[in-house]
């Protein structure tokens, strides 16, 4: 089923009274590594909803948000095979009200502490937890779901989630799936769309830059800057590094060496397509 509406979502979530309901939020544009998530939410939960939103407050004014895949039809043909069984695709005014209007003097936000969001993507996309917090809390109160699904690929949001989640003593439990990558390595992402055959060539220096970093601290290198530097040797002009850092997976706190409790993540920009990744050093 399709719904447009939060009474329309309200209504099932009352049909479903008892049941265990897990939420998978979306921006659309769905593949493989939405697809996990689902399949994933479909083995721990009763009933699953796929929320659709294009959510225009986690966009800075010179991002892409009114170039970003739109593919409904596509996208509800694809849940409907994976059996979820609602698929939520409000309009933007459906969710904020005002004519879609959106001001930060007119809409009571979430904002995550500081501390979180003053680094990775948060340093250039100011603002940008701001409006995923915000969407995902209103999502969390429209569906009601027992779990919600994220994806490791975007590391710094299930960590900022999870802490909303604790601070806010939001009902629910994160669930985190792995990131799900092309055969080249390539993690799956809505924006690999916007690449040429060549610019996903390009691309491959994250997962490349990543994977010599694990192997390295998996060789006995704990120093955090010479694990960064072998990075150096893997980037060409047609590469705009953004960060590269190495930090605790759950606080994003940064250490004195790598452990197995480390993080590696990457933004870098391809083709002007902003790209990010990431990997747990401990992990085999
Ligand atoms: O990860 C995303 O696609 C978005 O940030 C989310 C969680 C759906 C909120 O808009």
């Amino acid at each position: 089923m399709l719904a447009h509406t939060i009474e329309e979502v309200r209504e099932k979530r009352r049909e479903w009274k008892g049941l265990k309901v897990g939420l998978v939020p979306t921006m659309g544009a769905l593949h493989e590594g939405h697809l996990s998530l689902i399949k994933k939410a479909k083995e721990t939960c009763d009933k699953v909803v796929v929320s659709v939103f294009v959510n225009p407050i986690q966009f800075g004014p010179s991002e892409d948000y009114d170039k970003y895949p739109r593919t409904l039809d596509k996208d509800y043909e694809l849940c409907s095979k994976e059996g979820v069984d609602l698929v939520f695709a409000p309009s933007p005014s459906e969710m904020y009200g005002d004519g879609g209007k959106l001001s930060n003097d007119t809409l009571t936000y979430v904002c995550p502490p500081f501390f979180y969001v003053n680094k990775l993507c948060g340093k250039t996309r100011v603002g940008h937890f701001d409006g995923v917090c915000t969407v995902v809390l209103k999502l969390f109160n429209i569906v009601q779901p027992d779990y919600g699904f994220f994806g490791q690929k975007d590391a710094q949001q299930v960590v900022i989630i999870k802490k909303m989640v604790k601070d806010l003593n939001v009902p629910i439990e994160i669930v985190q799936c792995p990131i799900v990558r092309e055969e080249s390595g390539l993690a799956l992402s809505s924006r690999n769309k916007y690449l040429s055959q060549e610019g996903k060539k390009d691309a491959l220096v994250l997962s490349s830059i990543l994977n010599n970093i694990k192997l390295c601290y998996q060789k006995g290198i704990t120093d955090i800057e010479a694990l960064k530097e072998t990075a150096y040797s893997f980037l060409t002009d047609k590469h705009e590094m953004e960060y590269l850092e190495i930090l605790d997976r759950n606080t994003l706190e940064e250490k004195s060496k790598a452990d197995n409790d480390s993080i590696a993540l990457i933004a870098c920009r391809v083709e002007g397509v902003r790209l990010i990744d990431n990997t747990y050093l401990g992990e085999r």
